[in-house]
């Protein structure tokens, strides 16, 4: 550490002696408490003494994918002693937290559920009154409750110890998809379950936001977020879409202000992520922050950030919630990070914005059908924390050939400008589908300071008329399947999505059905197509180039569109990079961030990971993509994995200075934990890997002082 940095730490010891909020040894709630801070009040650990820390346990599942396709994104709680996780299969997991030691698991796919799609699994859910405890854990389509001293099911929970989520929807859902994978927050005996539901051109369920009694699984509430005939917010939809538009859903979390009584719910776009034309409006709730009473589920105030979103622009993570100085008065904030790099402020109460925005008009669509909303709301401050024009002075200069590369296929797409709808020439998408901001969620510390981590990539995005896959069951895969394996079945690889080449040769036509009925990782069930569908999806794949099969759907027969409902489907999630697969734009490609949100300014700003051969090469750090989010303590330190190169760091979180790094098992794309059991403070991370290009692992690795 240099003198200026010992200085600044000593002060901050000094001023955080007196502890902000009694010491909170546990982590029993997902991403800290119900606020999502992403902070603890634990300061063993600190600036003085974090680069002496050590590997002390670590607990592996036993269950990484062979072929690096498997993850955990788990940030685990911790309460008395004991941490509750989930593994890549999503089994739940309790381990003793001082030793890493296996105490019970459970596996939630034992009882006939081969149909459901285990997805992935962000955290769980803590519940206790007097001497009364759950575990809420959610796995495809079910919340289970959980006996957090055995692992067993609490029978009196819903039907058998399980609610499924799936029902209750005040609509017909049979066979659409929905997974949960982010926990849910409880407000006194109730639990808001956030879903996660189909984005594709196909039929997709509403994310209506419900409450469930956390002791008998009845659904208490529910707020439609597609709202129906008399509701408001109808008018900025077709007047049918309430029977017949999905989304609009919380899959990223929510907290609760548990003082006030207010659940701030963010919500996902509508379904089609990116051709709206059959939900022409504004389309509120969807893309928006929500605050409900949390007994009630009424409405109290919302935000919109993005009109009749086409860019599947939604927000990425719970927001946080904090106190602010303005004009020399405190207030309760609620603050969102975006995926395109922005934060917004808000009071609490009012719902008001504490720093001045306006709407900004915004290019028209050329698409067939669509008709993009003219403005788009832009906040005065704080600055962006990623770059939000590619130009050609952001083309990368790695080298020579890989500039020219990227400029070539720069000018063949449309000239980026923000808000650039979605095009059939190719459309620049920075911050990219994945931020800015992702699902790990910013910290923030009882300061007001907020801490974000940010992917800084191009991604580059093109729309083809559905038309063109014409023939038998061809349109369904446009449909269904074409996003993740591509127009030819050439699948993706920087999103870890297999070539579906010379399939033959792997599996039998009933393995491939087999597969679409249940799903497996990041793919999702596709049981809702009918069985003769299946079949025929399973034979095209296996013979792309035959005479495709019939698609027995009558709907599908007529025209390639009406299978769809939408004229263009996407080719898909795709980083632009250059020809050895570098980002497309210059460095830094992923970055930490400290914005006070008392000021609306930048502490300080630093690029986050780095590729240890372009390091070797002589370039400085570039940063690297990075998922899973921060925390930062009353010691002091901010820790966080998430990055490309598999390492664990710990910051100061006064000066963004590294103050200590190690290598994991496999990447952390996950968001840390930290607890203290027996008077030791421990620091704990999921080590899943299997994104963007790296290996799977299976691990939670933790790390104290000696
Ligand atoms: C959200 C992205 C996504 C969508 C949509 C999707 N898949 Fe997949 N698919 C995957 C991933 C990821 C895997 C690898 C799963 C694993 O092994 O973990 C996969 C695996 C497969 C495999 C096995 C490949 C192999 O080599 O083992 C087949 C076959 C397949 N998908 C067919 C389809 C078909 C047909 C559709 C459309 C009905 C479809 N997929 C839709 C992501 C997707």
């Amino acid at each position: 550490m240099n003198p200026r940095c010992r200085l600044i730490s000593a002060l901050f010891l000094i001023a955080t002696v007196v502890p902000l909020r009694a010491a909170d040894r546990n982590w029993a709630a997902y991403l800290g408490d119900a606020g999502a801070t992403q902070y603890s009040t634990l300061n063993q650990i600190n600036l003085a003494n974090v680069a002496r820390l050590e590997r002390v346990w670590s607990f592996h599942t036993g269950e990484a994918a062979e072929n690096n396709r498997s993850q955990i994104q788990c940030n685990p709680l911790v309460v008395d002693g004991v941490l509750y996780g989930s593994s890549p299969q999503v089994k739940l997991y309790a381990l003793d937290a001082a030793t890493g030691r296996e105490r019970w698991r459970f596996d939630p796919f034992l009882a006939g559920d081969e149909t459901a799609a285990r997805g992935v699994n962000r955290g769980l859910t803590w519940w206790q009154e007097g001497s009364e405890r759950r575990i809420l854990f959610s796995a495809g389509h079910y919340l289970y409750a959980i006996d957090p001293a055995t692992g067993q099911l609490v029978e009196s929970f819903g039907q058998g110890g399980r609610v499924d989520l799936l029902l209750d929807l005040d609509r017909d859902t049979t066979g659409l998809a929905l997974v949960a994978t982010t926990p849910g927050v409880i407000y006194r005996d109730l639990i808001i379950v956030p879903v996660r539901v189909g984005e594709g051109p196909a039929p997709a369920a509403p994310g209506h936001i419900r409450a469930y009694d956390v002791r008998t699984g009845k659904r208490r509430w529910i707020f439609h977020t597609i709202p129906q005939p008399g509701e408001i917010g109808h008018d900025t939809w077709p007047a049918d879409a309430w029977q017949r538009t999905g989304g609009a859903n919380n899959w990223a979390g929510l907290v609760i202000d548990q003082e006030r009584g207010l659940a701030f719910i963010p919500t996902g776009s509508a379904s089609f992520d990116f051709w709206g034309g059959d939900r022409v409006g504004a389309n509120l709730f969807a893309n928006c922050l929500i605050a409900l009473d949390a007994a009630t589920g009424e409405r109290k105030w919302h935000f919109q950030f993005v009109h009749h979103d086409i860019w599947d622009r939604d927000p990425p993570s719970a927001p946080v919630l904090c106190d602010v100085m303005r004009d020399g008065r405190k207030i309760a904030a609620v603050a969102q990070t975006l995926k395109s790099g922005h934060v917004w402020v808000f009071d609490r109460v009012t719902g008001e914005s504490l720093f001045p925005w306006r709407e900004e008009p915004v290019p028209p669509s050329q698409l067939r059908g669509e008709v993009a909303w003219p403005t788009q709301p832009m906040p005065s401050k704080p600055a962006p924390f990623a770059r939000q024009l590619f130009t050609e002075d952001e083309v990368t200069n790695r080298t020579p050939a890989a500039r020219e590369a990227v400029l070539r296929r720069l000018r063949e797409a449309n000239p980026h400008r923000p808000w650039d709808p979605p095009s059939e020439r190719g459309t620049i998408v920075l911050p990219g589908f994945d931020g800015g901001a992702e699902w790990g969620g910013p910290a923030v510390d009882p300061r007001g300071i907020l801490y974000v981590n940010s992917n800084e990539m191009a991604w580059l995005q093109h729309m083809v008329p559905t038309a063109l896959f014409a023939g038998g069951i061809r349109p369904l895969y446009a449909q269904l399947c074409v996003s993740c394996h591509g127009p030819k079945g050439e699948g993706n690889a920087a999103q870890n999505i297999p070539s579906l080449a010379n399939l033959g040769s792997r599996l039998k036509l009933d393995e491939i059905v087999a597969l679409l009925r249940t799903g497996r990782g990041v793919m999702p069930s596709f049981n809702f197509v009918p069985e003769a569908s299946k079949q025929a999806l399973a034979r095209l794949v296996l013979n792309p180039d035959a005479e495709a099969p019939a698609d027995s759907r009558e709907a599908a027969t007529s025209s390639a569109s009406s299978a769809t409902g939408s004229p263009y489907v996407t080719t898909g999630y795709n980083r632009f990079l250059d020809p050895e697969g570098y980002p497309a734009i210059k460095p830094p490609w992923g970055t930490l961030n400290a914005i006070d949100l008392n000021t609306g300014e930048y502490l300080w700003r630093r690029p986050l990971g780095e590729l240890p051969e372009l390091t070797a090469a002589g370039l400085p750090p570039t940063g690297t993509e990075n998922y899973g989010g921060p925390i930062v303590t009353a010691g002091g330190v901010l820790f966080i994995a998430a990055t490309k190169d598999e390492k664990f760091r710990a910051f100061s979180s006064v000066t963004g200075e590294l103050l200590w790094e190690t290598s994991l098992p496999a990447a952390g794309y996950a968001t840390p934990s930290t607890y203290e059991v027996g008077g030791r403070q421990f620091v704990v991370i999921a080590c899943g890997g299997g994104k963007i290009g790296t290996k799977s692992g299976d691990a939670y690795v933790a790390f104290a002082l000696p």
